[in-house]
């Protein structure tokens, strides 16, 4: 089994007026291709860190102490900022809480989302907007021509989200970093939400990280699960394994979730829909 990602020894800190505090200790874990990796644990437990190392993202008062990040047999935390901005949005993409806040709030739907296909791929106008409506309809908006129109303040919750996964998975990135997608939603909301990015990853073969605080979810989702506390590994391993034998009491609380496996229809590639 091939790995998309390997992260080695990450340490991180923050450097506040109290001085440095360590937000991620001597992280490390692989990632299988196709695989969903939930990393589990309590508010400030450095989930977020990580996931923001990853897209080399973080806030500049962060210091990554050391560590290796391997994607594609390149070291993320080598690599320069062009190299970077090629690599985000079209390899790796994120997904966080709050798409309101993701999204930018003066520019039409439409546009946010044609804008990756323009960047990366070099698509003209028309054909990049054709594959966004797509990307937006795959994701299941009810009217997706009144939403490409729209601006983000006119959408839920939920269908601002299902713009920031079209967003997201327009490309099909190899790694999908997903911190907290559902838990700003309504409850009725966070399954379709939950649903649809499994289907999309499943279709697309994207491996993805997904960040939760809750273990049941985490359960439901992910092929492995990555358990933080305190900014350090705590249990790692498959979701099975660590259901039969919870090392950390914490974990413990997985025993009650229930796994859940969900696949629908399939997500034609990237050609085929540029091509149509
Ligand atoms: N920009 C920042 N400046 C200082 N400390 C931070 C910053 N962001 C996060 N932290 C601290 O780092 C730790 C890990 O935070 P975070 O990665 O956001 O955890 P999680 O996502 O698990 O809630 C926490 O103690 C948090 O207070
Ligand atoms: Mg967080």
């Amino acid at each position: 089994m091939e790995d998309i990602l390997k992260v080695n020894n990450l340490t991180i800190s923050y450097r506040t007026l109290r001085g440095k505090v360590k937000a991620v200790e001597n992280v490390s874990f692989n990632l299988g291709k196709g695989k969903i990796l939930a990393v589990v644990g309590e508010t400030g437990s450095g989930k977020t860190t990580i996931g923001l190392a990853i897209l080399r993202i973080l806030p500049p008062n962060a210091v990554i102490e050391k560590g290796e990040i391997w994607f594609n047999g390149k070291n993320i935390l080598d690599l320069d900022e062009d190299a970077m901005r090629r690599i985000r949005g079209k390899e790796i993409s994120i997904i966080f809480q709050e798409p309101k806040i993701t999204l930018n709030p003066v520019i039409k739907i439409g546009e946010q989302i044609a804008e990756v296909p323009i960047e990366h791929l070099g698509l003209d106008k028309k054909e990049a907007y054709r594959l966004a409506r797509k990307m937006l309809e795959r994701t299941g908006v009810p009217d997706p021509d009144r939403v490409m129109k729209s601006y983000p303040h006119e959408l839920s919750g939920g269908m601002a989200q299902r713009v920031v996964i079209s967003i997201a998975m327009i490309l099909r990135p190899k790694l999908l970093v997903a911190d907290e997608p559902t838990s700003a939603l309504d409850v009725s909301v966070q399954a379709q939400v939950l649903d649809l990015i499994q289907e999309l990853v499943r279709e697309t073969g994207t491996s993805v990280i997904f960040i939760t605080h809750d273990l049941s979810l985490a359960a439901e989702i992910a092929d492995e699960i990555l358990v933080m506390y305190y900014g350090k590994v705590v249990e790692c391993g498959d979701v099975f394994e660590i259901f039969k034998t919870p090392k950390h009491p914490y974990t413990r609380a997985l025993l009650n979730a229930i796994p859940r496996i969900g696949f629908r229809g399939r997500l034609k590639s990237l050609e085929e829909m540029i091509n149509e």
